[in-house]
């Protein structure tokens, strides 16, 4: 999988990509990471990529023409399964969301700022729009990098037997079990004697009823439940 992601701030992209898993990822050669400064696509003068909005008020909004000829750009060399807005007004990224994408051939994000983007953008090259949750950031940079992660953990081959996310938060729509490893005993607080009976099949029953338990106490709403 290729990603793109267009942004006024790559200096925030240059990091959390190189590390652990998503560095892994990309030394096997599953994923494609390129990040691309949105005002080297500006005709302006001092590369300006945001104006007044019409009908004033506060705030500058991105405007179309830079980022028509970053997406037009980059569409000419790559064929783009999704192009992706994030933006705190888009659909709540859940673990559903990142394994569908994970399936996904190249993904193209764009990251907002200011007061957004110019609404013509969305209505005519934006095909998803995600937020990572109900609170506003100051730019997308982040929620991108939270996308990426939450994807290319999931690409078919990037995980291997121990680090399988068959058994993540969410997978079944329940929360992981907790978990333990050495010493057996520390300060008197010890480790739960059915994970040390080496009795597999009750081991599964335990975590699966800890998973229930965790889920009906932390998030009902996961269970078809309404949040207290
Ligand atoms: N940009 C600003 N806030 C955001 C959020 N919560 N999710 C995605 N993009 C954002």
């Amino acid at each position: 999988m290729r990603i793109d992601i267009i942004t006024v701030q790559p200096g925030l992209l240059e990091s959390p990509f190189s590390h652990s898993i998503l560095k892994r990822a990309q030394a096997k050669g599953l994923l494609e990471i390129h990040v691309h400064n949105l005002r080297d696509f500006s005709t302006f003068k001092h590369q300006q990529v945001d104006d007044y909005q019409f009908g004033g008020g506060a705030g500058m909004v991105m405007m179309m023409e830079p980022v028509v000829r970053a997406i037009e750009h980059l569409q000419a060399q790559v064929s783009y399964d999704e192009i992706i807005y994030l933006t705190p007004d888009g659909e709540t990224l859940n673990q559903p969301m990142a394994n569908q994408l994970s399936l996904k051939g190249n993904l193209l994000l764009l990251c907002g700022h200011y007061k957004g983007i110019d609404e013509r953008i969305r209505e005519h090259f934006i095909t998803r729009e995600i937020s990572i949750g109900d609170f506003v950031l100051s730019g997308g940079e982040l929620a991108a990098a939270v996308l990426v992660d939450a994807i290319g953990r999931l690409i078919p081959g990037v995980l291997n037997d121990e680090t399988s996310a068959l058994f993540d938060s969410f997978q079944d729509n329940l929360l992981a079990p907790p978990v333990y490893t050495r010493p057996e005993e520390y300060r008197g607080w010890k480790v739960p004697d059915v994970l040390l009976s080496g009795d597999h099949r009750k081991i599964e029953e335990w975590r699966h009823e800890q998973s229930l338990e965790r889920t009906r106490q932390r998030r009902p709403d996961l269970l078809g439940n309404p949040k207290k």
